[in-house]
């Protein structure tokens, strides 16, 4: 396969903002269908994809186009049901994260892409940039020592998505910024701690912004769309704790709307050799040499967008030059620790995860 036909679902704020620019770095891609349920979106997204034509109807589109691959860049609750669509249909898949909205839904696009043989990938952005990286490396190399704790976040103080839409709406989205968010930072802290397997969770969660419209924080207005008088049952902050196979234990917060400074994200992790910080993609080393104690600021540009290296490696696996850096068993990891969480949430207690699947 030199010529990979490719086709979108979902042609809304993430398509445009950064599936769109990654793949026109990607010219074995022929972008040959464009589905969204809204017709409103098509001239944007045609606009940028001239030779692609245009469906309101996915199924439809796969049976016409047959694309060897679909990006599917959709509400959360529709990730599992397209996703197990297009495998059975022999169609391999790159969906944004977050991997399903439960553990069952992740189940079914995990036996999905096994029972096809065709190739799952689940959007891990942060993975692919540069700062992320390096810092892999470093601890591949054995310079962190024993990593035994970590702490991290995404905490925005003004920045709920598309409010009153499928992003504040349970049933749709999976849950606030615990699964939004959360996705994002725990997936690079546990990738980089080297996958240790998680044994016990415990959260609290907050609903205190559901009334409060003073929003927003402008980048994230391009994400969902507002609905006037909408549903907002999901909460806007959750704060936690997983505790590690290996007796590692990692503290976590994630927010879209809290009376703190300002927005940023962050993974820090502490080893007995070396430890560092990971915030907004600018990275620290904090270490001893001899007697005396060392900071390191790596030079790090970050100047590949997370998008474009995903899809680098999802197009490279296609073509059989790399081995995935996700697999399908990661995201059903992941699904089941964020469930895990608001199911402690809502309990008031520690809960032990089952033997993972
Ligand atoms: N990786 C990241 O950094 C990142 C950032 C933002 C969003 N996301 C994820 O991307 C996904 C989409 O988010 P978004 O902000 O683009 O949302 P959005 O609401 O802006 O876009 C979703 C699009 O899907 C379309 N759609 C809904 N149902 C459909 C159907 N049945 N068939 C075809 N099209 C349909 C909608 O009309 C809309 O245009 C979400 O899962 C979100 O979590 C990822």
């Amino acid at each position: 396969m030199s010529n990979i036909r490719f086709a979108f679902v979902g042609l809304g704020g993430i398509f445009a903002g950064s599936h769109a620019p990654a793949v026109k770095h990607m010219p074995e891609l022929e972008v040959v269908g464009l589905c969204d349920i809204d017709e409103g979106k098509f001239q944007r997204a045609t606009s940028l994809f001239p030779n692609a034509r245009t469906y309101t109807d996915y199924l439809e589109m796969f049976k016409t186009e047959k694309p060897d691959a679909v990006a599917l860049c959709l509400p959360n609750y529709l990730h599992s049901i397209v996703a197990v669509a297009a495998l059975e249909m022999g169609i391999h898949v790159l969906c944004e994260k977050p991997d399903a909205v439960n553990v069952e839904e992740a189940l079914k696009m995990k036996a999905a892409s096994e029972k096809s043989g065709k190739l799952l990938m689940v959007m891990r952005n942060n993975r692919f940039l540069e700062s992320s990286q390096l810092l892999k490396k470093y601890v591949e190399e054995g310079q962190m020592g024993d990593i035994y704790a970590g702490r991290c976040g995404w905490i925005r103080r003004r920045g709920i998505p598309g409010r009153g839409g499928w992003f504040t709406t349970k049933a749709q989205s999976g849950g606030g910024p615990l699964i939004d968010l959360g996705v994002h930072m725990i997936d690079l802290t546990i990738w980089l701690m080297g996958n240790p397997r998680p044994v016990a969770v415990s959260g609290a969660a907050f609903n205190k912004f559901a009334n409060n419209e003073v929003d927003t924080d402008p980048s994230v207005a391009m994400f969902g769309n507002t609905v006037k008088g909408g549903t907002f049952d999901v909460e806007d902050l959750v704060m936690g704790f997983i505790r590690f196979d290996n007796g590692a234990v990692l503290q976590i917060e994630f927010s879209w709307a809290s009376n703190i400074a300002a927005e940023k994200n962050f993974v820090e992790l502490r080893g007995d050799k070396a430890g560092f910080t990971w915030e907004n993609g600018n990275i620290n080393l904090y270490s001893q040499m001899g007697s005396t104690l060392t900071d390191v600021a790596p030079h790090c540009r970050n100047a590949i967008p997370g998008h474009q290296g995903y899809y680098r490696n999802f197009v490279n696996v296609l073509l059989g030059r790399e081995e995935p850096n996700f697999v399908p068993q990661q995201g059903v990891d992941m699904i089941r620790i964020l469930c895990a969480i608001y199911r402690s949430a809502e309990t008031g207690r520690e809960v032990l995860l089952e033997e993972q699947a």
